[in-house]
């Protein structure tokens, strides 16, 4: 079964839905001693099928299930009144008005099924499982467990960290103020702690004993150094890896993150309708103050809009998540990154 001081490197290339994971970046990954995931919220059973059995075919045979397989725990939204669509979509179609794109409320049903989503996991049984926004049900927990996949869950507090642990999942994944993506925090309109990836991993190394993965704003070898001195068994890497090359983030993502440093990152639920930090871009902008829906119904609406803009490649009408040290990432090959981070770690270790 797998362990955490089984890899060579403690990095994990971050789950990072919405087709910037690869089989090439996971097994890039894999393959030089770290672990890669799949971020397959969004993918169709079909999809996650195909993604394992092109990793596998990549991986060291010795390592042929090095993956991490990451869903997130969506709750049936509830549809606002109609007033509230109408705002919500009148906000939308204001901020679009110059621009080709239509937008329509969107109809149910609004979330995948993550049974059946999770068949092909059964199947192809990667070495870890990952749940973001919350517990999974408990016979998911249960079922990867008699076959041997180690479950981590996100926390962004104590409290979530304590009912993850009493789920008899394999460890946390620690998530700090500073990630990019989607907050794991388990409900959006919970009062959020902000806290950074230090200092919740502080707070944690008392009341939690299964192991901790830490996420958000690391960068580099000093980063991950910094997180296993407070506890942490591996770095959960995302940014750092959203501009390998073989990552397939959108043009305009790229060179949002390479270029633009003057923006910084902010949260906004503008996107999806739960938090999420990204580049400034004008859409966070214009959508500040404006009503929106609850995710994911949120997401359905600007799908079009995602979509138009990825064709067009604009950056300003395109989520670009990103965490708070994106200015650190350096455009390479997962591979050169690994080495890069290794060599790096073993520096530190000689010249502390
Ligand atoms: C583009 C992007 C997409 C993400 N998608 C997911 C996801 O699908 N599932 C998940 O658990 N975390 C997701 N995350 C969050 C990462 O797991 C991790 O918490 C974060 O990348 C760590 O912070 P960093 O970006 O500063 O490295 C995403 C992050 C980014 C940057």
């Amino acid at each position: 079964m797998f362990k955490f001081s089984d890899l060579l490197i403690p990095v994990i290339q971050a789950p990072m839905a919405g087709g910037i994971n690869t089989p090439q970046l996971a097994a890039a990954v894999a393959n030089a001693g770290g672990l890669g995931s799949f971020g397959f919220a969004y993918s169709s059973p079909e999809k996650i099928d195909a993604d394992l059995k092109a990793t596998t075919a990549l991986l060291n045979a010795a390592h042929s299930k090095r993956v991490n397989a990451n869903f997130f725990v969506f709750q049936e939204p509830e549809m606002p009144s109609i007033d509230v669509q109408n705002q919500a979509l009148a906000d939308l179609r204001t901020v679009l008005s110059k621009r080709p794109i239509s937008v329509e409320i969107p109809k149910p049903p609004y979330i995948p099924n993550l049974k059946d989503m999770l068949e092909p996991i059964w199947i192809h049984r990667p070495d870890v499982l990952t749940f973001h926004f919350g517990l999974p049900e408990q016979e998911f927990i249960e079922r990867a467990k008699e076959l041997g996949i180690q479950v981590g869950i996100t926390a962004t507090c104590i409290d979530e960290a304590l009912k993850i642990q009493a789920t008899g999942a394999d460890f946390i994944v620690v998530q700090g103020i500073e990630a990019g993506g989607h907050r794991g925090i388990f409900h959006p309109d919970q009062a959020d702690e902000k806290l950074s990836v230090s200092e919740l991993l502080k707070q944690l190394q008392a009341h939690v004993s299964i192991p901790m993965v830490a996420a958000g704003g690391i960068m580099n070898g000093r980063d991950i150094q910094g997180v296993l001195a407070l506890g942490a068994v591996a770095a959960q890497m995302g940014t750092a890896f959203l501009v390998a090359s073989e990552s397939g983030a959108s043009p305009a993502h790229r060179r949002y993150v390479l270029n633009e440093h003057g923006r910084g990152a902010q949260f906004t639920q503008a996107f999806s309708g739960r938090p999420a930090q990204g580049i400034l871009n004008q859409y966070m902008m214009e959508m500040k103050n404006k009503t929106y829906l609850p995710f994911p119904i949120q997401n359905l609406l600007t799908a079009s809009m995602r979509k138009w803009a990825g064709e067009q490649d604009d950056g300003e009408y395109q989520n670009l998540w990103a965490g708070t040290a994106y200015a650190k990432a350096r455009a390479m090959s997962a591979q050169d990154l690994m080495k890069t981070l290794q060599a790096e770690l073993i520096s530190l270790k000689n010249h502390p």
